[in-house]
């Protein structure tokens, strides 16, 4: 190896692989607004109240238009670590998964929600039949996760769901909002 491959690979986020095989699907990272991928479903970083708010759901709810909403307010509430699904109104995923992050607090039980937010995601796509589904960091904005903390769990949970479901999806998918978001998921993939 040159010094100059040496001096690449030092830096974080080149010659780092962004995606990986589990079974039969494929573990994908990539940059950008999870409001205009082509999956078949797409999660949303929700609140209990499925009210909306800020971050990817205010952008989920904005470009899926108002079906959406009047979806959340039939169903009405979700337990933090839980998921629902509702029509993906104007946006080209056919469902939306709300699924509901922990507020962090620097305790084991943040894990634990986190990881039922991701495990209970995607059994409810696992049971529509959804084979691609794309997720945001869960928790990791307003609800103050640490990007770090959170990409290990994110991962972890997502492989351990397709490792029980190997025959339901064909990509999961990771669309990180911004450098430093892909970055944390680039580094907890090489270990996962
Ligand atoms: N596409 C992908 N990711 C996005 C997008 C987008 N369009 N917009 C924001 N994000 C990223 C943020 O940068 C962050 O990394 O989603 C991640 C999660 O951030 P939040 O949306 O703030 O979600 P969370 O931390 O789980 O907080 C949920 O925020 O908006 C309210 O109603 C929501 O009360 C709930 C709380």
């Amino acid at each position: 190896m040159t010094v100059v491959q040496i001096l690449l690979l030092a830096v974080p986020g080149v010659f780092m692989s962004t995606e990986k095989t589990i079974g039969q699907t494929r573990l994908l990272l990539s940059k950008g607004d999870i409001t205009q991928v082509e999956c078949e479903a797409i999660a949303n970083a929700a609140n209990s109240r499925l009210a909306g708010g800020g971050g990817v759901d205010g952008a989920i709810h904005r470009a899926g238009g108002p079906e959406i909403m009047a979806e959340c307010k039939k169903i009405g509430h979700c337990p933090t670590g839980e998921a629902v699904i509702t029509t993906a109104g104007r946006l080209r995923a056919q469902k939306v998964i709300h699924t509901v992050g922990p507020i962090y607090k620097g305790r084991p039980e943040d894990a634990r929600l986190l990881t039922n937010c991701y495990t209970n995601s995607l059994e409810l796509a696992a049971k529509h039949n959804l084979k691609t589904v794309a997720f945001p960091s869960i928790s990791t904005g307003v609800y103050g996760y640490p990007l770090d903390q959170a990409a290990p769990v994110a991962l972890k949970a997502v492989k351990k769901a397709v490792l029980n479901h190997p025959d339901s999806f064909t990509e999961i998918r990771f669309v990180l909002f911004g450098a430093e978001s892909y970055e944390a998921y680039v580094r907890a993939l090489q270990i996962l």
